[in-house]
């Protein structure tokens, strides 16, 4: 039987300056930093800090030592997401079940301990320089070994957890990883959107949807598709150098008060075009928020068959128009905001055309 991955376990980031990383993300997004790992507790050549809130779990690295070979990552990508974590039942087992699939070890199974217990790690490479461990928490109390608690108190802005994860890979290679995520981690197609649904005159994309069988892990990919000028999926692929982590969408239980703290924290959001709210209400119809507000706000709604949902896009978090993190708040639908990929597309084109990148 085909081994099942829980839940994204964590996201790690690659970062140049983590000390002022976990500042931006505890300021800004209301994180509560918990854990600790670098020379002062045993590892020497790097510093990760652990943040955490709801149940999303945020790893912020940096290397310490200039023959680290993150470094060359980090020339490579700049700032980013190196590894999607998953919490397994058996890492030898899921680790094994990907190999025969297809996948490129990273590291092979091994222990890691302290005096609280022992948790059990693997890695396969994924796109680009992107990785997967596989985590086996045997109960383990806390994030990981090696780790110190060291506790500072964020704000909260109403983040739960972890609700999609969005690929970038390059040209024509997005069937490719369906096929792979299917044969390695059991993660099936869930939804396809082609060049028709996501275009404006200008730039498009195609996009393949894989989940796993209880739509836990949600994980869309998406490609450059021909269009007049430059996809953004291009644009990004050329500032990231290889495929990797477009951007992360968090869940809210309370979308309008999230949105609100994170706008007053100062996060960066992308502006909805003229006219987005003239023919929103006919597209989507009732909603349970308040239509004001949603528009004060400037969020961005969405229906499908089963219900809606309220979403918004941070710009780029760092200074490579490339990962940015999304806002969600799902009533129902289980889609991922096409009919607000072509309103916000204009808003994209925008931004891409003061880069010079359009
Ligand atoms: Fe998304």
């Amino acid at each position: 039987m085909a081994q099942a991955l829980r839940r994204v376990h964590h996201v790690e980031l690659a970062v140049g300056n983590a000390k002022q990383a976990a500042y931006y993300y505890r300021k800004a997004f209301g994180f509560d930093q918990v854990a600790y790992r670098g020379p002062e507790t045993g590892c020497p050549g790097r510093v990760s800090y652990v943040l955490k809130q709801g149940d999303i779990w945020l790893v912020l690295t940096t290397p310490l030592h200039h023959l680290d070979p993150l470094n060359t990552w980090l020339t490579l990508h700049g700032d980013g997401v190196r590894d999607i974590a998953f919490e397994v039942e058996d890492a030898d087992a899921i680790f094994a079940q990907a190999v025969a699939g297809g996948a490129k070890p990273e590291s092979a199974p091994a222990d890691a301990g302290d005096a609280r217990g022992a948790v059990r790690t693997a890695a396969i490479k994924a796109y680009g320089e992107t990785i997967h461990t596989f985590v086996q928490r045997n109960g383990y109390p806390g994030f990981l070994p090696g780790f110190e608690i060291r506790e500072i108190k964020g704000r909260g802005a109403g983040l739960t957890c972890i609700d999609h994860i969005v690929a970038n890979v390059e040209d024509r290679q997005m069937d490719r990883w369906v096929t792979w995520y299917d044969r390695t981690l059991g993660l099936g197609r869930f939804v396809s959107y082609d060049d028709k649904d996501i275009s404006t005159e200008y730039t498009a994309l195609r996009s393949t949807v894989v989940a796993s069988a209880d739509r836990v892990i949600k994980f869309p990919i998406n490609e450059p598709a021909e269009g007049l000028k430059k996809s953004q999926i291009q644009e990004y692929i050329d500032a990231n150098v290889t495929a990797g982590v477009q951007h992360i969408a968090l869940a809210s239980d309370d979308i309008l008060e999230t949105i609100a703290a994170l706008r007053r924290n100062g996060v960066e959001f992308l502006a909805v075009p003229e006219g987005y709210y003239r023919e929103l209400w006919e597209r989507v119809g009732v909603i349970q928020e308040d239509r004001e507000a949603v528009k004060e706000l400037g969020l961005l709604v969405d229906r499908d068959d089963k219900g809606y949902l309220l979403q918004l896009f941070t710009k780029p978090v760092q200074d490579r128009p490339t990962l940015f993190i999304e806002i969600i708040q799902r009533r129902g639908s289980d889609s991922f905001g096409k009919g607000n990929f072509k309103a916000l597309f204009v808003t994209i084109e925008q931004e891409q055309a003061l880069r010079g990148n359009l």
